[in-house]
């Protein structure tokens, strides 16, 4: 076999795509492939793919137009989709995309180096042999099939020498559970990633643990809905006793208490357990939650643990009860300002994020302005505001017409955005003149900024949750023949902050030195996206 192929590995989409690309790229290494950032010096072209929004359809799409010319051309490329693309247009991608080589779905990625070894053999023949697909209808990872626990051992053979520089090698993501079982009508999610299957807490423990031991100072747990996590004893292990991921129980589970004698895992009990045995740890945190079935008992925990950090991810998607029942959310606009008044009394330093979909069918001007009134009573930190995009294969397709006219969706979008950053103004606003611990990400140059309004030289295009990356982007037109340098990092409630270095105190190498440590830092203004700072000697 030929391993000394060179790879150019992209990924679309979530924070679960992210940790995805990473356990790829560690077993293809671990082969003899190498990898590049130059996607024309590559021989194996692959696109981690994301089906939640048609417009991170669309920029795959036209990534694959790319590949094509390369192969018109005359260039042996290998071409791999991977990801919830692969999985939702099966086959037909394949078709409508001659220059595909390889299809691989998201719970089949311990079979990628054998696909792509496939298709070096087997020139020519059928192309439906290229595909490893859990296949939406069976929803596989229901039965726990073998395959799963050869996806367990994808994420248990994770490389712990990260090799990334900076910030990266000082934060990871750890899975517990993969897949939904929540049938939110909008969402592809449970037909592109199975059900839900939670990961043993010991084998999250050790990952945790090992990751630590190689640098790590940053966990975020991922799941769909991390708050579901359960994990009932005894019941699946293997030939040598170990045990075996399982398939979460169903949502009347948080309603009952736990049967007498059945010994269970649940998140909050997950947290402890890795607080306690972690101690090196420095922050532990998780995304997404969902807002119903979020027990007093994790936030307890959170309270009770200093390295777990007060951040909530919670993604309301609606403040109309009409439209929640619509999306099959499971929760009233009420229950969500009950869970978040839950929240900020046994927290009150919590931060809380979340998600808002616009233009869902249906939603009238009333409906839409209960989302804005629910916008302005929850302290949101950010909300990701999206434009319902209806999905093929999810139940909203077929259940409603599209029937918010496209204009309608932006302008609700373009109203709610500006009603959010008058609520993040206030929520950094409450922040200023304390003194918080600020992980450094990275630092730049900047053009001395005004302090009472940062965002002015600095504007900054924050990714959602699910994809860590900090875009910053400098308005030119501001910047000042006086730059000085800048650290830019996150406090533990996930807060953007911008640590302006007296340059002659900090000198470039010193800045440098400062990425992937934990600072004091002392907050003197505040922007809608971010606060100012300077360094506590
Ligand atoms: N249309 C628009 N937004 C969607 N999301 C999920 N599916 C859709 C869709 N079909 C949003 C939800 C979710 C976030 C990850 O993406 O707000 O929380
Ligand atoms: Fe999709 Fe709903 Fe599951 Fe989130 S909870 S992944 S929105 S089905």
């Amino acid at each position: 076999m030929n391993h000394s192929s060179t790879v150019y590995l992209e990924t679309f989409g979530c924070q679960m795509n992210e940790l995805d690309s990473e356990l790829v790229r560690g077993h293809l290494r671990s082969l003899g492939y190498r990898f590049t950032d130059d996607f024309t010096k590559a021989d194996v072209v692959l696109y981690n793919t994301c089906s939640v929004r048609e417009q991170a359809e669309n920029k795959a799409y036209s990534r694959l137009g790319l590949v094509g010319m390369r192969k018109k051309a005359g260039e042996q490329v290998i071409l791999g989709v991977l990801g919830c693309m692969a999985e939702r247009d099966g086959i037909d991608m394949l078709r409508r995309f001659p220059q595909v080589d390889l299809l691989c779905g998201p719970g089949e990625l311990d079979r990628l180096p054998a696909l792509i070894d496939n298709v070096r053999r087997t020139e020519g023949a059928a192309r439906e042999e290229r595909v490893a697909l859990a296949g939406s209808k069976s929803r596989r990872s229901a039965t726990l099939a073998a395959a799963e626990d050869h996806l367990e051992l994808l994420d248990l053979s994770r490389a712990f020498e990260p090799t990334d520089g900076g910030a990266d090698r000082r934060s990871a993501y750890v899975r517990i559970t993969r897949g939904c079982n929540k049938f939110c009508t909008y969402c592809v999610v449970p037909n592109t990633r199975g059900a839900e299957v939670h990961r043993p807490p010991d084998s999250i423990v050790d990952e945790c643990k090992r990751l630590v031991a190689a640098g790590v100072i940053e966990i975020t747990l991922l799941g769909q809905t991390v708050n579901h996590y359960r994990y009932s004893h005894g019941l699946a292990v293997d030939s040598e006793g170990r045990e075996q991921p399982q398939v979460g129980p169903g949502l009347a589970a948080f309603r009952a208490p736990i049967p007498d004698g059945q010994r269970v895992t649940t998140f909050a009990r997950l947290l402890q357990r890795i607080h306690d045995e972690v101690p090196a740890l420095q922050r532990l945190r998780f995304v997404t939650s969902y807002p119903r079935d979020f027990g007093d008992d994790i936030l307890d925990v959170m309270a009770g643990c200093p390295r777990i950090c007060r951040y909530i991810h919670a993604p309301a998607q609606s403040g109309s009860n009409r439209i929640l029942k619509a999306m099959n959310r499971g929760y009233t606009r009420e229950e969500y300002l009950e869970f978040i008044e839950r929240v900020t009394s046994k927290l009150p330093d919590c931060t809380i994020a979340g998600d808002i979909i616009v233009g869902f069918p249906t939603e009238t001007d009333a409906e839409f302005e209960e989302t804005v009134s629910l916008v302005r009573a929850v302290p949101f930190k950010n909300n990701f505001i999206f434009k319902y995009s209806p999905r093929p294969g999810t139940v909203a397709i077929d259940r409603f017409e599209d029937d918010v006219p496209t204009e309608v969706k932006k302008l609700r979008n373009n109203l709610l955005l500006d009603i959010q950053t008058e609520v993040s103004r206030r929520v950094h606003e409450s922040w200023v003149g304390r003194s918080v611990p600020v992980l450094v990400e990275e630092i730049r140059e900047h053009g001395a900024a005004a302090p009472a309004d940062p965002d002015s030289a600095l504007s900054l295009a924050m990714a959602h949750p699910e994809s860590k990356k900090i875009e910053l982007r400098w308005n030119r037109r501001q910047a000042t023949p006086r730059a000085g340098l800048q650290a830019i990092g996150r406090t533990p409630g996930d807060l953007i902050v911008a640590i302006n270095l007296d340059h002659t105190t900090v000198g470039a190498e010193g800045a440098q030195a400062l990425v992937g440590t934990v600072v004091e830092a002392q907050l003197t203004a505040a922007a809608p996206l971010l606060l100012q700072a300077q360094l506590v000697q």
